[in-house]
């Protein structure tokens, strides 16, 4: 794989082909904000707020640095104005749905995210996706799911499978952002698994 050198908030940053921006960035310690990424998983780029700002060939465009792959000579800014704003919306958006969220309060804090911009839609989760991909990537078991779609979307857990599999598992709780998986988890749990099902306290 070669080399290839790009430059990150005007550092200099030596990269691999085929790694993204994140990537590129971590690499060189310069803090990329993420929600829905997880070094272990797929890249999905749901949530956007890894957005930077990129110059290339004499053209900026905003990119999903989790997603964007490094490019020769490319120049990237983390922060901008511009970029700041974007991130301040998406908070403003997610924290209406998680407004508890401490991983959302924090970064809200960082650039001046506003709770109650918008009204609440408490559904508590993000549609960040980590424990429907964790599930179905490293734990090959498909027991969190995506279901419906539009404004209706979710994440659920499938009883059938998460009765027999997740007891002894959840390794997705300490991903969620928003500790929603906990609660839709417990939720299934008393209401649709036998009982018989082995079960322990979190
Ligand atoms: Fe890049 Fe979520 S971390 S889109």
């Amino acid at each position: 794989m070669s080399e290839i050198l790009l430059q990150i908030d005007g550092k200099e940053v030596e990269a691999k082909e085929g790694m993204t921006i994140l990537e590129a960035a971590q690499k060189a310690e310069i803090s990329i904000p993420t929600l829905c990424h997880l070094e272990k998983l797929e890249n999905y780029g749901a949530c956007r707020i890894c957005t930077v700002e990129i110059e290339n060939r004499g053209r900026t465009q905003l990119v999903a640095a989790c997603l964007y792959p490094v490019e020769r000579n490319l120049v990237v800014r983390t922060r901008s104005g511009k970029i700041d704003k974007i991130r301040k919306v998406l908070l403003d958006l997610m924290l209406a749905h998680a407004p508890d969220s401490q991983a959302l309060k924090d970064l809200a804090q960082q650039y001046g995210a506003d709770q109650s911009r918008f009204e609440k839609e408490p559904s508590f989760c993000i549609l960040c996706g980590l424990c429907v991909r964790y599930c179905a990537e490293v734990k090959k078991k498909n027991a969190v799911a995506f279901v419906d779609r539009g404004v209706r979307r979710e994440i659920s857990f499938i009883p059938e499978i998460a009765s027999k599999e997740c007891w002894n598992c959840k390794e997705c709780f300490p991903l969620c952002p928003t500790s929603y998986l906990q609660a839709a988890y417990f939720l299934v749990e008393g209401l649709t698994f036998p009982p018989s099902s082995a079960s322990v306290d979190p």
